[in-house]
């Protein structure tokens, strides 16, 4: 059967024509523009997503008959198999929705042991991400190293946080619910900048080639994360739940580096769920009040 032997390399390559057929697509229904749904909150879909995920479901099905496919729009076929793929169809729907070119198509496999307990993860054993805006392919198999459109590439040398650039992102539900300003806001302080793109798939992915240190979320998906983390690890980075333990595909919290800032990262969360080593900043409030005495004392902003 076709599976993650060491020998084989027809995983990648089949996946990634899917991808990039799929992206194809996406570009098309970019460029003509789509109407927007709501799925709940802000979590937006359109009939790009849909039409992605359909197709990829059907290529995955041609090409591999007996992989398990999970994608974000709903599909649940052959659950019961070794292979599973995990499939977001448009990774950065809101960004599509807006017409701001962040997005993404993202398929990770996971291959799962017989007697596998359904909440355990298996082994992911290849990734494939593609941006077909910049005609971006990210691709990785497990022991064979991350690439983009061919090429090697390696996490970041970078050894500090204080010099890097990270990413993170924010839910689309229940978002009063969430904490994650308050780490972006710590983030920001202490490192180049913190960019929330839109598109967890493409952090993970830029992660993986240098151009960002780390990235950190909580509450994804597998479909969103499984391709990304096995880039980040074949390029020589770290992945792991904001405690440094293993990261899980249903964890709820992915914290992905170039592996040399990780530890300082890991203490950092630790710190700031402590609610200790809080860098002090003005609230709104006594920022304008400071700003209207000055501005009374004649002085300026
Ligand atoms: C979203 C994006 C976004 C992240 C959200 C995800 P979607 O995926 O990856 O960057 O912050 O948490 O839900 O809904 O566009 O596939
Ligand atoms: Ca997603
Ligand atoms: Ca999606």
């Amino acid at each position: 059967m076709s599976g993650a032997s060491s020998d084989e390399l027809v995983l990648v390559p089949k996946a990634a024509a899917i991808a990039r057929e799929a992206g194809a697509r996406l570009r098309e229904f970019f460029a003509q523009g789509v109407e927007t749904e709501y799925k709940g909150d802000v979590d937006l879909v359109t009939v790009a997503d849909r039409t992605s995920e359909k197709l990829i479901r059907e290529r995955l099905a041609e090409a591999f008959p007996d992989h398990g496919v999970y994608g974000e729009e709903g599909t649940r076929e052959r659950m019961e198999g070794e292979f599973r793929w995990y499939v977001d169809p448009l990774d950065g729907t809101t960004n599509f929705a807006h017409g701001f070119p962040q997005f993404c198509v993202s398929m990770g496999l996971e291959q799962r042991p017989a007697g596998i307990a359904p909440e355990q993860d298996g082994t992911i054993v290849a990734g494939v991400i593609y941006d077909p805006m910049r005609d971006e392919l990210f691709t990785a198999e497990l022991g064979r190293g991350a690439w983009l459109n061919g090429k090697r590439v390696r996490v970041s040398r970078i050894p500090d946080l204080a010099e890097s650039l990270v990413a993170t992102g924010f839910p689309s539900r229940k978002r009063h619910d969430s904490p994650n300003v308050h780490f972006y806001q710590e983030f920001t302080l202490r490192s180049h900048g913190v960019r929330r793109a839109g598109s967890a798939a493409l952090d993970l992915a830029y992660v993986s080639c240098g151009r960002l240190e780390a990235f950190w979320e909580f509450n994804l998906n597998p479909w969103d994360t499984a391709a990304g983390i096995l880039l980040v690890q074949e390029a020589g980075g770290h992945v792991t739940d904001f405690a440094g333990g293993a990261f899980q595909l249903n964890s709820n919290e992915v914290l992905a580096t170039n592996g040399l800032i990780h530890a300082e990262m890991v203490g950092l969360f630790k710190d700031l769920f402590a609610g200790r080593n809080l860098a002090p900043i003005p609230t709104a409030h006594e920022f304008a009040q400071r700003r209207a005495e000055r501005a009374a004392a004649g002085l300026p902003r």
